[in-house]
């Protein structure tokens, strides 16, 4: 079975994702990462964002590789970030990844975080989770991660949030059925409980 965990950078997806999927025994996928490579192919090699998706040649573990390059901490640089934001605006850039996903999806059981599981590549999903927080608790959160001031992170944020949220393919949606968990002030511990309920309950 899938769970599908969408929301905004910062929601607290990929803490949450990692641990449902452990505490589950269900394999993790960050679909994130795909647009990240894609982002960060893009700003080094030039070239259609489209022609890279198609092509991706991507190992998704505690690693990422991406052309047989560990790239997995330069996917979390903010110029990828903001490039992958970008190249997901274009459509055959989506329908490429989407794919790919979906393809991986089709056999056993998966935690998968992204901005359209829920809505676009696994609408049928038994548990589906719109994941948020406040924007200030998201780029406190972020700031943290990347050793960065809050401020510098809630401008890119708001803007990678307008990005994701206002493009015309795929937008940032709560998919219909989806439970929505308001993650401000809430421990981990308790987020992943809930979910892994919701996940007892549905099967
Ligand atoms: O970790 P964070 O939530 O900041 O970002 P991410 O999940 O690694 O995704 C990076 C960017 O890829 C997002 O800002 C989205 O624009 C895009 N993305 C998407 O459009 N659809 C997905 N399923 C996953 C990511």
């Amino acid at each position: 079975m899938v769970v599908a965990i969408d929301g905004p950078a910062g929601a607290g997806k990929s803490s949450v994702a990692r641990a449902v999927a452990r505490a589950l025994g269900f394999t993790y996928l960050n679909s994130g990462s795909m647009y990240r490579a894609v982002g960060l192919l893009t700003l080094r090699d030039g070239g259609a964002a489209s022609e890279h998706a198609e092509k991706l040649d991507i190992e998704l573990g505690d690693r990422v590789l991406v052309n047989g390059e560990d790239v997995t901490e330069t996917l979390r640089e903010p110029e990828v970030s903001e490039a992958a934001s970008r190249v997901a605006t274009n459509d055959r850039v989506r329908s490429a990844l989407a794919d790919k996903q979906r393809e991986l999806l089709g056999d056993g059981d998966w935690v998968v975080e992204g901005r359209d599981i829920g809505t676009v590549v696994a609408p049928g999903a038994p548990v589906k989770i719109f994941l948020t927080a406040s924007p200030e608790e998201r780029a406190r959160r972020r700031a943290a991660e990347l050793g960065t001031d809050v401020d510098t992170v809630l401008r890119d944020q708001a803007l990678r949030d307008a990005q994701d949220e206002g493009r015309a393919h795929s937008p940032l949606r709560m998919a219909p059925g989806a439970v929505s968990l308001d993650t401000t002030g809430v421990t981990l511990d308790d987020v992943v409980q809930r979910i892994v309920g919701l996940v007892h309950e549905a099967s």
